[in-house]
């Protein structure tokens, strides 16, 4: 794990997958996730989007196929090694799956807590993110108190806070309103250029066509990738994650407020907590 420094982050080969004695849901998966690699994961309802980022995120183990991650062929993985690689893995999950009886800090606070990080900057990490996700008002309130898209907010902060290696969302923007999915969106890709490697599972197609990543297609467990306009080679990459940092910037300066829910300011460089 430490130190890994493969040019690919995670393989699928001729990966399928059935629940019990089911018919497959995936079939004859192939691809490779270039590390730093930023994808949407697009389908009709039922197509396996959730089944393929459990298969990424270990919950499941395939049907067949091989899966390696951060170089590692999970199926060979001892057991112990197991809570490591996962700790490299941020998850978005579609149903949140928050920790009802702990509070939205508390919940976000979580990842940084079993690395062991100290409390006086998991207060200033967690707090700055809350805030930035425009949840600075609902700290201390617990999960059932929050609306959908409040909860959604909270699992993304609790997926991001820990700078995972990759970052799996599955339907990350599915409960919160347009300006909010954007903001989302601009989390991930700071994040994303920062180093983390981002697969989005989304329905939200003015989203995936606004902002131009390769798209992982899945039609009935059948996949195939398109190509978008950005990360096709590291250089065009690099000026690509730029460019995009520099209109983000722009964007920032130009948009002060944002009225979505308690959000109505965006603090400067989240670079600082992520
Ligand atoms: N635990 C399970 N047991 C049996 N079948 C399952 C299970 N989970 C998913 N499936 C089946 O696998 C297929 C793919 O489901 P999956 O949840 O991956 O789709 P999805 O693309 O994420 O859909 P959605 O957009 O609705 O979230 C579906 O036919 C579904 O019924
Ligand atoms: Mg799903």
């Amino acid at each position: 794990m430490q130190g890994f420094s493969e040019a690919h982050i995670a393989r699928f080969e001729n990966v399928g997958l059935r629940y019990g004695l089911g018919p497959e849901v995936l079939q004859d998966v192939t691809f490779s996730l270039a590390t730093g690699s930023f994808h949407f994961l697009v389908g009709e309802s039922g197509a396996g989007k959730s089944s393929l980022l459990k298969l990424l995120y270990l919950a499941l183990k395939p049907s067949r196929g091989i899966i390696s991650l951060f170089g590692r062929d999970i199926a060979t993985l001892p057991r112990h090694e197991l809570p490591a690689l996962r700790r490299q893995i941020g998850v978005v999950f579609q149903e949140f799956r928050l920790l009802e009886h702990l509070s939205t800090f508390d919940n976000v606070a979580l990842p940084l807590r079993v690395a062991g990080v100290k409390e006086v900057d998991i207060n200033r990490h967690v707090a700055e993110l809350l805030e930035w996700v425009g949840l600075k008002d609902h700290m201390k309130a617990r999960p059932p108190t929050l609306s959908g898209g409040q909860q959604q907010r909270v699992s993304i902060a609790r997926a991001v806070i820990a700078r995972p290696k990759i970052l799996l969302a599955d339907e990350p923007t599915g409960n919160v309103d347009d300006r909010m999915a954007l903001r989302l969106m601009h989390l991930f890709e700071e994040l994303n250029r920062l180093g983390t490697t981002i697969v989005i599972a989304t329905h939200n197609m003015s989203l995936v066509d606004g902002l131009g990543y390769p798209i992982m297609r899945l039609d009935d467990g059948h996949f195939s990738l398109i190509e978008g306009s950005g990360n096709r080679s590291p250089t065009r990459e690099r000026r690509e994650l730029r460019e995009s940092a520099r209109t983000a910037a722009a964007a920032r300066r130009r948009r002060p407020t944002l009225d979505t829910d308690d959000a109505d300011s965006e603090p400067p460089g989240i670079e600082n907590f992520l």
